[in-house]
C-alpha cells in the first residue's frame, strides 16, 4: 500500500515536472521568436544583417565591437549572453523599462508586455554566456580607437536632427 502510495506520489511529481518543462520550452520557444522579429540581432549579433540573418543561433547577441558614433558618443551593442547570465529576472524586467543610448530602440523594450520581456529572458539565458564584452561606452569629446559606424544623418532639415543625450 505504502508503495503504490509513493509511486503515485511520484508519478504526480513527475508529471507537474513535465508540465513546468513544457512551460519553459514555450516560453524560450516565444523568446526566440521575439528576438528574430525585434530586431535585435541587427546590432547585437556581428555579420547577421550582412549575412542575411543566417549566423548560427549559437553565435547570436554575443555583442559588437563596432560602435555606433553620433551626438551621444560611441556606443557598443553589448553582449546580452554575458548581461543575462549575471543578471535575475527583476533585474531585467527594471532594466528593459529604462532608456537606452541610441540607436539602442529602447522603446521597442518599453513596448513590450511583462510576459514578452520574460520570454526573452527565457530565451537569451537559455543560450548560455557566451564571448566577450562590447567595448565601454565612449563620450563624444574623447577619441574612438575601435572600428565604428558614423550614425548621422546627413542633409536633414534643422527640425529632424538628431539630438545627442
Ligand atoms: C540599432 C541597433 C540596435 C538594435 C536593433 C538593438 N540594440 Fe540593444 N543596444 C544597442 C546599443 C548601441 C547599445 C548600447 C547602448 C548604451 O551604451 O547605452 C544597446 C544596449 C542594449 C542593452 C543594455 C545593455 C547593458 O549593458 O545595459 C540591452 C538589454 C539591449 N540592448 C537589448 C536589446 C534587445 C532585446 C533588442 C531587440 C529588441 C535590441 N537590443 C536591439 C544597439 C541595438
Amino acid at each position: 500500500m505504502k508503495t503504490i502510495a509513493l509511486s503515485l506520489g511520484l508519478a504526480a511529481a513527475f508529471a507537474a515536472g513535465i508540465a513546468v518543462a513544457a512551460d519553459d520550452a514555450k516560453l524560450v520557444e516565444q523568446g526566440r521568436y521575439i528576438i528574430r522579429i525585434a530586431g535585435c540581432n541587427d546590432c547585437h549579433t556581428v555579420n547577421y544583417p550582412e549575412s542575411g540573418g543566417t549566423v548560427a543561433e549559437a553565435e547570436w547577441l554575443t555583442g559588437n565591437p563596432v560602435g555606433f558614433s553620433g551626438p551621444w558618443g560611441t556606443t557598443y551593442p553589448a553582449n546580452l549572453r554575458l548581461l543575462f547570465a549575471s543578471m535575475s529576472e527583476m533585474e531585467w524586467m527594471e532594466r528593459a523599462r529604462k532608456p537606452l543610448r541610441p540607436p539602442m530602440p529602447y522603446f521597442n523594450l518599453q513596448a513590450m508586455s511583462d510576459q514578452d520581456l520574460r520570454a526573452v529572458y527565457a530565451f537569451i539565458r537559455s543560450l548560455g554566456p557566451k564571448g566577450q564584452p562590447a567595448p565601454a561606452y565612449v563620450s563624444p569629446d574623447v577619441a574612438v580607437t575601435t572600428p565604428y559606424i558614423e550614425f548621422v544623418p546627413k542633409n536633414l532639415p534643422a527640425a529632424h536632427a538628431m539630438k545627442g543625450k
